[in-house]
């Protein structure tokens, strides 16, 4: 089953029949999905419109874009839920961060995007970081990212930390549902030029998710790290009754590899994280490791930071 129950943006035209609320594809099962891990982000500083751009033109099936709530309440593409990595905000707002503890009883000053309104982020630099030829590009909201993409490619949005955000008051979940709705994107094949996947770390809102957007696939993520990596069928059996598709990251893929074919069983696709061209675990090159997993571990899709590099054919 796997990947031939998503809708592929090169597929649908022409090639998508219904069966009760669900498109399918008529896709192969050699078919396999490309997704832009933050735009190009091997390229091109991550989550900009330079890296979107860019995943574009290498072909991408879908962009990534991770979501953060600013204090105003705006959906943004960024993937911390602070500021200072990706930004020249130490430099702006010299004053704005708070101290937290870290591991080993460290403080670490840490700008957090909901203490900044859209206008404050938006005179921040996302760019300059990466390379001289980016600077001055900003942070683009997800409404931006939405209007940028769409007709090329499909969304594949991550809601990051919503637990942080609900302990706010915000509700990430209906921030989001209600962005698709205004975009006429809140039901699969509502454009087929521009599919949604929705994908959380955070059950609980995948859960919420499934209330509010059923007919949108939805991918449940496990971190290398999770007390689940080891994932039992009957874990699996319960991520099916909220998820359309897991999304390990690739060791527990690596380590587990017939976790493939028990999540295939169960109805469920299986989308590793994440490969890079400068983090190739046992691989001489991204291209060999995305093979690997594609073609003879068998998963569904990928999120990869080299779009370019995406092996389409065994
Ligand atoms: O969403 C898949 C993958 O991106 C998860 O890791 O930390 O890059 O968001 P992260
Ligand atoms: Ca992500």
């Amino acid at each position: 089953m796997a990947i031939s129950a998503w809708p592929r943006r090169r597929l649908l035209a022409g090639a998508v029949v219904a069966l009760g609320a669900v498109p399918l594809t008529l896709a192969q099962s050699n078919e396999k999905t490309l997704i832009a891990h933050r735009g190009a982000s091997a390229y091109a500083p991550e989550h900009t419109l330079a890296a979107y751009r860019l995943a574009l033109e290498q072909g991408a099936d879908y962009v990534e874009q991770d979501l953060g709530v600013t204090r105003d309440g705006v959906l943004i593409c960024l993937h911390d839920t602070s500021l200072e990595r990706t930004t020249d905000v130490r430099r702006v707002f010299p004053g704005r961060f708070v101290e937290e503890r870290v591991a080993g009883g460290r403080l670490r000053q840490r700008w957090r995007v909901q203490d900044f309104t859209l206008s404050e982020i938006k005179r921040l630099d996302a760019g300059g970081w990466f390379g001289d030829e980016f600077a001055g590009v900003q942070i683009p909201t997800w409404q931006e990212a939405i209007d940028f993409i769409r007709g090329d490619a499909g969304l594949f949005p991550e809601l990051k930390s919503p637990a942080e955000y609900d302990a706010l008051g915000i509700d990430m979940v209906a921030l989001v549902a209600d962005t698709l709705r205004r975009n006429g994107l809140d039901m699969a094949g509502a454009d087929p030029t521009t599919p949604v996947i929705l994908q959380s770390f955070d059950e609980t809102s995948l859960r919420q998710l499934a209330e509010a957007l059923p007919t949108l696939p939805r991918v449940f993520l496990i971190g290398a790290r999770d007390p689940n990596a080891a994932i039992t069928n009957s874990r699996l059996r319960e991520i099916a009754t909220f998820a359309s598709g897991i999304g390990p990251a690739k060791a527990i893929v690596a380590a587990q590899p017939e976790l493939v074919d028990r999540a295939h069983r169960l109805g469920l696709t299986v989308t590793p994280y994440t490969f890079r061209s400068n983090g190739t675990d046992r691989f001489p090159t991204v291209e060999a490791e995305m093979h690997h997993f594609l073609f003879t571990l068998g998963v569904d899709a990928l999120f990869t930071d080299n779009p370019d590099r995406f092996p389409r054919r065994p």
